[in-house]
């Protein structure tokens, strides 16, 4: 088999991450590679706020050389995280926290977590893959569809051009077109019920007292804010309510806004709405600061978080998903780790079969992934669901989740851990092709060299 042009469809985590790991992996194997990444977007874009890194993503950020570009970018390159703190707004008292430190301090396979927004590591992907053999970049490219005959793959884009390669990989996040017009067309994105309602602002304008080292959760009875630092000096605030957003309300206020020229009236109106919505839910909060953030936050913006149902169908013959195109979860701040996963997986499953027919390659990394996927879907959705309106509930049951909440957290993180961190893309043992038996009973059988305290 030969695979020496690979197309890559969309130019986020996955498909970026696919690029530098492929190059790798295959430039000493593969004379004349050539791996395209083809973009909707014109340019890299600016909305979509903070991220935060677990340290599982950090490690592999840094070995397909992308931690070294960040960190270039001096304040830019993000906040160390050591945990995320959760508090509730009805008593003021800690709920717990999610640790990236460890026991000694020392982080996780050596690294913690990092807050950085979207973009600053947008352009540290992208100055990574400048420096990569064989990849190149192609912007304001829209996959409109594809076909795939025995030897080709042929995909289309909307400008009326089309791309020929021996493998494509769909990277186009949740609302996939590669997924939804060619690999598994029945599964399409669908809507969480839950909305990001988002913002940065500048940490100096809010006087009261903000007692959380990098980031905090505070946690109402109708939703959570979370409130960041997402640059090296602490002088910019990220702050995103999780909130229950009907789909009605959803369609008045949204996209629009988003788009919206700065001074419009569409846009002045959106964050209007935006702001009633959040005295409603976070007003009456213990803590002085929120409410300050609230009416000083000079805008506000809708984000829909959006979702596809587990299982489906992963590849073809000659494409395959990977990433939230394959399995876009309720963000639990480890989806980016799952996209860096599947990348380092599937580029060092294809450079063990690259004389083997490529739907060998795509079974393996199946096999593989797809419990660990699973399991991370279903703990991602437990979670979301705590972010819907709890109201509804009696204040007595409300309470008394509330109280629990630390115990349940500290067994839900260990179970989390074991699941999202130990899994190591770099080090999980890959059967030889010549192993034609093989067969998987479970991924925990699997080795792994990470250890986690
Ligand atoms: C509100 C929110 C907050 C989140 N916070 C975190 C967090 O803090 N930490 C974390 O780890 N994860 C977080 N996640 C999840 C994380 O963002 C995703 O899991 C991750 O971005 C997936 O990467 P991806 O490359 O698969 O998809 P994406 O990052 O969505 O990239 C897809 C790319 O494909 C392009 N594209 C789309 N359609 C086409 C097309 N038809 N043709 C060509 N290109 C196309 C897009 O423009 C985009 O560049 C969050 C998700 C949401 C929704
Ligand atoms: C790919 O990269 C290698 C190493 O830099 C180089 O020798 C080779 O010519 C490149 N191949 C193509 C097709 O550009
Ligand atoms: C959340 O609550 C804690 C404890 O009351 C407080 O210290 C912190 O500043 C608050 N964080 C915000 C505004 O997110």
């Amino acid at each position: 088999m030969s695979i020496s042009t690979i197309l890559i469809l969309g130019g986020g985590i996955a498909g970026i991450a696919s690029a530098l790991a492929l190059s790798k992996e295959l430039t000493p194997l593969v004379p004349d590679l050539k791996i395209t990444i083809y973009e909707l977007r014109d340019i890299p874009s600016t909305s979509g706020g903070a991220i935060n890194l677990t340290p599982v993503a950090q490690r592999h950020l840094d070995q397909l050389g992308v931690i070294a570009e960040l960190d270039h970018m001096g304040p830019d390159a993000g906040v160390e995280v050591n945990a995320i703190e959760y508090y509730s707004t009805v008593t003021g008292r800690k709920l717990g926290c999610v640790d990236f430190a460890g026991k000694h301090g020392r982080g996780f396979g050596g690294y913690r977590g990092r807050r950085c927004m979207r973009i600053a590591l947008q352009l540290a992907m992208m100055a990574a893959v400048e420096k990569c053999p064989n990849v190149s970049f192609e912007f304001g490219k829209k996959v409109v569809g594809g076909i795939e005959t025995e030897k080709r793959v042929t995909i289309y884009f909307d400008d009326g051009s089309s791309a020929k390669g021996d493998l494509a990989l769909g990277c186009d996040g949740v609302h996939s077109a590669t997924r939804t017009k060619i690999v598994d067309p029945e599964r399409l994105s669908e809507y969480t019920g839950i909305s990001f309602i988002q913002s940065t602002m500048k940490a100096s304008l809010v006087t009261s007292p903000m007692h959380f080292e990098t980031t905090a959760l505070n946690k109402s009875r109708r939703g959570a804010l979370m409130t960041t630092f997402c640059d090296r000096d602490k002088e910019d605030l990220f702050v995103a309510a999780l909130a229950e957003v009907d789909a009605q309300n959803l369609a008045e206020t949204h996209w629009k806004s988003y788009w919206a020229d700065e001074s419009s009236r569409a846009k002045v109106m959106a964050v209007k709405r935006l702001r009633d919505d959040l005295r409603g839910r976070f007003g009456e909060a213990m803590q002085p600061c929120i409410r300050e953030i609230i009416e000083k936050c000079p805008d506000w913006f809708l984000y829909p978080v959006y979702q596809i149902q587990p299982g489906g169908k992963w590849f073809t013959e000659r494409i395959i998903l990977l990433g939230d195109a394959a399995h876009a979860m309720p963000p639990r701040d480890e989806s980016a780790a799952y996209a860096l996963d599947d990348a380092i997986l599937f580029a060092r499953i294809l450079s063990s079969y690259v004389y083997e027919p490529l739907t060998s390659a795509f079974r393996v990394y199946e096999s593989i992934r797809r419990k660990p996927i699973d399991d991370a879907y279903r703990d991602a959705s437990i979670h979301w669901s705590q972010h819907k309106d709890s109201s509804s509930r009696s204040g007595l049951s409300a309470r008394i989740n509330e109280w629990f909440m630390p115990w349940s957290m500290r067994a839900r993180a260990k179970k989390a851990k074991h699941g999202a961190w130990v899994f190591d893309a770099r080090s999980v043992n890959i059967p030889s092709p010549a192993a034609r038996s093989w067969k998987i009973e479970s991924w925990s059988d699997l080795g792994s060299t990470m250890s986690v305290q």
